[in-house]
């Protein structure tokens, strides 16, 4: 959470940085706030709520600059106010911060003892103080920096500038991403690339403890121990055009109507490798994967739900045991390890800080075969594992994940089918369906698509409500969870989800003619014990919305709605009924007028606790 943009240049940077954190605006968006250096002054502006309030405020008194950094802020310490927005500033010295400071308590005391006065709520201000201090005791910026972040304890990522130092801005990075971005004449540094691909394409992932200096000629960059290292240059193949709205209303809009692009490009990996060969995971993973007896997934929010999916998959197709856990669970209870168990962290980000943690936990208990499924390249939980299957969805903006969740779905796939080849258990005729299948799955999801005038002509009935329940069995049930979430993440809408079975354990108590009841049923062999299940909702009123496909015969009747997707396309088909919960969720949030691409209360990336 949290995003953080700087630059140096000849030119006036503030475009730059205001440019930069719309494009992190998905971090985080309860303030936003830069600093300028001007001449022998810190200039700042801060504002509460979205990046375009601080850009009218930084326009009207005229900010310009060559030196500057800039924020945007999902509240962890502190209420959303102008007093706790960054950047923070300490005599002079200005920083940004994305992370959380574990023992800021303790530094605000003893900077206090020192003579500091503390204007915010921030674990952040604490920093602004210590390098101030370090500054004061003789060291220049960059050595000022070097001392503050060792006496941290926690996650950052930092970029600081000093009225004093007007040639330079250093920064340092341990546990949430940095990367500096390389100009001609000119640098930055960004929480992620999409914020300075304006400038440039050409950009240093910083690893965890590196520290660097940044002028407008020069990058260097040091370790954890202040010795100075080289780090690869790499150039991003992020498109400018996947970061913007086109014809779209919505992020989320456009990202559902890619997926069968982005399915189609992720699946060519697939295909290019011949099939379910190990290679997909990386060079090791034939070793990797032949040695693994088990599968421990772990994940968070919609990753968990394609975990979910992938657990009915792999011990269906593989014969291999698989538990799928929440991270921020795992990573807090005392758990059994199995070394001969690959640990699969699955995470559109790979920055969340709750996987990154639980994948650590499992490190540290011996479980050493690991494997990542991530939507971004050189994000940390790939580069945490051995193993990595990188989807091809393209940048993901809505903070609803939805063809980052279909795409990890179709590398899991992948990983059930290659398990059940490195064990001996996919015939070649089976590997040639599921090919077969996945070949045909851009166009099955582009005709669930094809649904949306009917799905949004369900949003009515669901508009008014203050509540929902989702019911799928089987593979379909961590739909029905999707679903769920989905709809409540950006309609606000209070809404759960069961398996379809376990209504009569207790949910069914809730169910009453004003409980819009979304039931996922397609045509696979627990198609008549939903049927049964739904007998049971409609006997006490409650209303059906069901998710089929054509091979089901369910027709409409009173209090039952009926969509179908063409036909019942096997064993994938949870991704294909996957396209219409998200557009139900969407067409609702639409109609109830909330902020679908940046809903309240959340950020995209989750990089605290
Ligand atoms: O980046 P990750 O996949 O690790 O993120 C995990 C969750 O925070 C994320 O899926 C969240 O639940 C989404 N906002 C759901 O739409």
């Amino acid at each position: 959470m949290c995003g953080i943009v700087g630059a140096i240049a000849d030119r006036d940077v503030v475009p730059v940085l205001i440019e930069g954190l719309k494009r992190l605006e998905y971090r985080g968006y309860d303030s936003a706030g830069i600093a300028v250096v001007d001449g022998a002054d810190i200039r700042r502006v801060r504002r509460t709520g979205r990046v375009a309030a601080m850009e009218d405020a930084s326009a009207a008194e005229g900010f310009a600059a060559t030196l500057g950094i800039g924020h945007t802020r999902w509240a962890t310490h502190g209420g959303v106010t102008e007093s706790n927005a960054h950047p923070h500033v300490s005599h002079g010295v200005a920083l940004v911060h994305n992370g959380i400071i574990e023992n800021h308590e303790q530094q605000r005391e003893r900077l206090k003892a020192l003579g500091y006065e503390f204007e915010s709520q921030t674990d952040t201000e604490v920093i602004a103080h210590l390098i101030h201090h370090y500054l004061q005791d003789g060291a220049d910026l960059l050595a000022a920096l070097q001392r503050a972040v060792k006496e941290l304890h926690g996650a950052y990522a930092l970029a600081v500038v000093s009225r004093k130092e007007p040639e330079r801005m250093v920064v340092a990075r341990m546990g949430c991403p940095l990367l500096v971005g390389l100009g001609e004449g000119e640098n930055f540094v960004a929480s992620d690339v999409s914020a300075i691909l304006q400038a440039t394409r050409r950009v240093i992932f910083l690893e965890e403890g590196d520290t660097a200096e940044i002028s407008r000629d020069a990058v260097r960059v040091f370790d954890g121990d202040d010795q100075p290292v080289q780090r690869e240059e790499h150039l991003s193949d992020v498109s400018l055009s996947s970061l913007e709205l086109g014809p779209y209303r919505h992020f989320m809009q456009k990202e559902i109507h890619e997926q069968p692009r982005a399915l189609g490009d992720t699946m060519e990996a697939i295909i290019d490798a011949g099939g379910f060969e190990p290679t997909l995971f990386g060079k090791d993973a034939d070793a990797v994967l032949r040695e693994v007896e088990g599968v421990q997934i772990l994940a968070c929010g919609t990753s968990f739900y394609a975990g979910s999916v992938a657990r009915y998959w792999i011990e269906a197709i593989s014969g291999l045991p698989c538990s799928v856990e929440i991270a921020s669970e795992y990573r807090y209870r005392t758990a059994v390890a199995n070394p001969k168990h690959l640990v699969v962290t699955i995470s559109q980000s790979g920055e969340t800080l709750d996987t990154m943690e639980a994948l650590k936990y499992a490190k540290s208990l011996g479980q050493d075969l690991t494997l990542s499924i991530c939507n971004v390249p050189e994000s940390a939980i790939p580069r945490a594992s051995r193993l990595v299957f990188y989807t091809r969805a393209g940048a993901e903006i809505g903070v609803a994940s939805t063809k980052a969740f279909t795409t990890q779905l179709v590398g899991l796939f992948a990983l059930a089918a290659t398990l059940a080849k490195v064990n001996g258990r996919l015939p070649e005729a089976k590997e040639a369906e599921y090919i077969e299948a996945l070949r045909h799955l851009p166009g099955d999801v582009q005709h669930a698509l094809n649904l949306e005038p009917q799905v949004a002509m369900w949003s009515e009935h669901f508009t008014p409500r203050e509540h929902a329940l989702f019911l799928g069995r089987g593979v379909h049930y961590p739909i029905a969870l999707e679903g769920a979430l989905k709809l409540k993440e950006i309609s606000y809408i209070h809404a759960e989800a069961y398996p379809a079975g376990e209504l009569k354990h207790g949910p069914l108590a809730l169910v009453d003619d004003d409980m819009p009841v979304v039931v996922i049923a397609p045509n696979d062999s627990l198609l008549e014990k939903v049927k049964s299940n739904m007998q049971e909702v409609r006997a006490r009123g409650g209303q059906l919305f069901v998710f089929t496909d054509a091979d089901s015969n369910f027709a409409d009747s009173e209090g039952v709605h009926v969509i179908r997707t063409e036909r019942h396309v096997g064993v994938l088909s949870p991704i294909v009924h996957t396209i219409p919960v998200q557009m139900l969720a969407y067409h609702v949030a639409l109609a109830r007028g909330t902020d679908v691409d940046k809903p309240r209360n959340l950020a995209k990336s989750v990089t605290v606790e």
